[in-house]
């Protein structure tokens, strides 16, 4: 691997995934213009988030990352980031009260717009068109002209993750995450459901320490951590030329970050050692993840972990496991052995989304019961070899869609056709997302026991 990094060094390596641009002018001069706009965020918000997930990677906190498959131009409004941030806080309220552990919030969100995909074409009655690859490529629409990639809807993106990120720091920071509001974070159709009720007794007793700490003097008034939230984007940087234009140096360290969000991962497709998207992300100090699947041999993870973080810092790697249901198991525990033996310190995530993926009615789905049944292997598997489960990667939303089979209130194959709204792959809605939440906190709970237990002889 060359030794030598720029922002665009990327571009002397083999790459996946690249979208064929016909008009490359055009895609240069988006790229110039790029490089002239402000960042999205800033170096020192990465380094704190990378210092949340130190603490996640040495098993005192808990990572929550989720959000959108793939954000959409369409679907763009402040209601659906609205209902995401309070699905998600409540989430995070439902962990952290189980695992009594600090949740680090990073969303899938204000950036995640690029898609890797399995087939090149998408064959519709016969006819065969290029693959959809995220609004900031081409359009979904299925006819030639949307299918053409346009510099154009880079742009597009960046406005709108910069609209999105506004909203949430608003969101975050001014007031809506204030704990005193736990009760007001249900949404109206979670309310009438078996996660609605038992969220409720949660934000009681949640109210009630609050009356309890109004009483000897701890408010919201006096306590920022009460009322204010710390909220992270990321995204998958598929589309690496307009992650080279918002690569800049940090003037405080001298060092480059990747500005256009403040964690980035590599896809499971892109993650090829001499190629290009590994080539980008060792120079950027970002916190990173890996997409881990059933392809990754434990020899070559180490190899990975040795090219994206030589100096073997904690936080700056995020593990993300997603091997389906039926092969965590056999893919697991060995790249946790390796991990292990040679003393790297990682950060071990669940995607229980991506391996889990089939396809019923002609929709593309994921039984809940199976995303479950990962989660759970994940925890078991962990807690068998004595590391941290430490965090857990979905695809969700706040609004109340028919994409994943099952949960408590149970959606079905024929029921998929009602609100299947997503534009690549199928989200958890509210409801399961919340019995998710519940789950993990479960499992986190009865491994601190344990934990204490042992203590304790
Ligand atoms: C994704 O996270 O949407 C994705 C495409 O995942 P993976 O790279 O793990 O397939
Ligand atoms: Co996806």
């Amino acid at each position: 691997m060359a030794q030598n990094w720029t922002p665009s060094s990327w571009r002397q390596k083999p790459i996946q995934q690249l979208p064929e641009f016909p008009d490359k002018a055009a895609l240069a001069a988006t790229e110039a213009q790029l490089a002239t706009f402000p960042p999205l965020v800033f170096a020192g918000e990465a380094r704190r988030l990378k210092k949340q997930l130190a603490s996640v990677a040495e098993g005192n906190a808990f990572l929550l990352q989720g959000g959108d498959c793939a954000e959409s131009f369409v679907e763009h409004g402040a209601d659906n980031i609205r209902d995401f941030f309070r699905s998600f806080l409540q989430m995070a309220v439902v962990l952290t009260y189980g695992a009594q552990l600090p949740v680090v919030k990073v969303g899938r969100i204000a950036g995640q717009f690029a898609k890797p995909r399995s087939s090149n074409v998408e064959v519709q009655g016969g006819v065969e068109l290029p693959s959809y690859r995220g609004d900031i490529i081409n359009g979904i629409e299925f006819s030639p002209e949307s299918r053409i990639p346009d510099p154009e809807r880079q742009m597009m993106a960046y406005r709108q993750s910069a609209a999105t990120l506004n909203l949430l720091r608003a969101f975050a920071m001014g007031g809506y995450a204030n704990l005193e509001n736990v009760h007001k974070w249900m949404l109206g159709f979670v309310k009438d459901s078996p996660q609605g009720e038992r969220y409720r007794k949660l934000a009681d007793r949640i109210s009630e320490t609050m009356d309890f700490m109004t009483a000897i003097g701890i408010t919201s008034e006096n306590q920022p951590s009460l009322r204010e939230t710390d909220f992270f984007t990321s995204h998958e940087a598929l589309l690496l030329g307009y992650e080279e234009a918002f690569t800049r140096i940090d003037s405080t360290s001298g060092d480059w970050y990747a500005t256009s969000g403040h964690m980035l991962w590599i896809g499971d497709r892109t993650r090829q050692l001499d190629h290009a998207h590994v080539e980008y992300f060792r120079g950027i100090k970002n916190p990173i993840g890996l997409k881990c699947g059933p392809s990754l041999q434990p020899d070559n993870l180490i190899e990975l972990i040795d090219a994206l973080n030589p100096a073997n810092e904690a936080g700056r790697l995020t593990l993300i496991c997603r091997f389906g249901h039926d092969k965590v198991a056999e893919n697991l525990p060995k790249l946790i052995r390796a991990v292990e033996r040679e003393g790297k310190k990682v950060v071990w995530s669940c995607d229980p989304m991506h391996g889990n993926t089939i396809t019923l009615n002609n929709y593309k789905t994921r039984p809940f019961e199976r995303i479950l049944s990962e989660v759970e292997s994940f925890f078991q598997i962990h807690r068998a070899e004595g590391t941290h489960p430490g965090g857990i990667h979905i695809e969700m939303t706040g609004k109340d869609v028919t994409e994943c089979t099952g949960g408590a209130r149970a959606v079905s194959a024929g029921d998929l056709q009602d609100r299947y709204h997503t534009h690549c792959d199928p989200r958890l809605n509210a409801d399961q997302a919340l019995e998710l939440a519940f789950l993990l906190a479960e499992r986190m709970k009865s491994g601190r026991d344990e934990k204490r237990m042992v203590v304790n002889g």
